[in-house]
């Protein structure tokens, strides 16, 4: 039996909840939220959702035994959001996580952490739980990688199957947008331009990119889909043990100091193991600013 436990079933919880069930991943989803109305609603409406499948998936209204038993653990739970700056959501996220992990000492599976800032707050899952730290990490700049690859891919009118791009750093401002590692059916970005006589404005790549869950959230107050696909992804390279690798937030020491940022890992049923990132010098000096900025923020606050 394959569990996932899903906390906070609001538009992000939900629309990985019915991401799960459509593809078939999870025998059991366990989903908890701290507004049970909700959660009675949600769980009918996921039932019939799945109905036309035969509910392949049982889905649970768990507490925090049921939750411990799970395989991984997805963290949505977020106070309301009031601006796409996810800096704005650590005051309140951080009481949150804090009163929720504190069940979760024992815990033996695998955390993902999605709730923002997505960098900070898995650090502070960490330090709650004190499990070992290749178990717990977040989707952190997978998203990016994939608004950089669609960005490239609507910009050049190319299906996106045939672009390569890696996004590093922070989940927010500071995140590095790697156009040195850009492979577009194999040319690097510069002759794939070269060759087919194209212009290139990093500024407006840039802004799409950094600035595409904001735009999303100004329109429809919130982002769920983009993030459902990333989150069942990586549970599906987690079940199938595939070894992938990925940008995902994960431990990394700065001066001496232990913080989440995004950068290549291994990902597979034990947890995350960190690989060898070959990025260019400029991009190892914004990478390193990017985890100064985190740092800064995660031990003054
Ligand atoms: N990492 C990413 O790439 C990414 C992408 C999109 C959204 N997010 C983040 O995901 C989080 C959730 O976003 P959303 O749009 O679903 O918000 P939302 O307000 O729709 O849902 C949050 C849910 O958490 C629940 N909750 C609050 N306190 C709780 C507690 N103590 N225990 C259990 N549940 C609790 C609320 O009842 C609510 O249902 C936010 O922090 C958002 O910024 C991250």
């Amino acid at each position: 039996m394959f569990k996932v436990g899903i906390i906070g079933l609001g538009h992000v919880g939900r629309a990985i909840a019915f991401n799960l069930i459509n593809k078939e991943l999870v025998d059991e989803l366990a989903i908890y939220d701290i507004n049970k109305e909700i959660l009675i609603a949600n769980k009918l409406d996921l039932e019939q959702g799945g109905a036309l499948n035969n509910n392949i998936t049982k889905i649970n209204i768990a507490d925090f035994a049921i939750l411990n038993e799970c395989d991984i653990l997805i963290n949505t739970a977020s106070s309301k959001i009031l601006s796409p700056d996810r800096l704005t959501e650590l005051k309140e996220n951080k009481k949150i996580v804090k009163e929720i992990f504190k069940n979760f000492k024992n815990y033996k599976g695998i955390i993902i952490n999605v709730s923002n800032p997505c960098d900070i707050i898995s650090k502070l899952i960490l330090d709650e739980t004190n499990i070992d730290k290749k178990r717990i990490f977040s989707s952190g700049t997978l998203l990016d990688t994939i608004r950089f690859k669609m960005t490239l891919a609507n910009h050049y009118n190319i299906s996106p199957k045939y672009v390569f791009a890696l996004v590093v750093g922070e989940h927010g401002e500071s995140q590095v947008l790697c156009y040195d590692e850009v492979k577009i059916k194999n040319d690097t970005l510069i002759t794939y331009l070269k060759k087919n006589n194209l212009n290139f404005d990093k500024k407006i790549i840039d802004q799409e990119v950094i600035k595409s869950g904001a735009n999303i959230f100004y329109a429809k107050g919130t982002t769920e889909y983009g993030i459902a696909g990333v989150v069942s992804f990586i549970i599906k390279q987690i079940k199938e043990d595939t070894n992938a690798i990925l940008p995902l937030s994960a431990p990394y020491i700065i001066d001496g100091k232990l913080i989440y940022i995004s950068h290549l890992v291994k990902i597979n049923k034990l947890g995350i193991e960190d690989v060898l990132m070959n990025l260019s010098l400029d991009e190892e000096e914004s990478f390193k600013s990017s985890a100064l900025k985190l740092s800064k923020l995660l031990y003054l606050n």
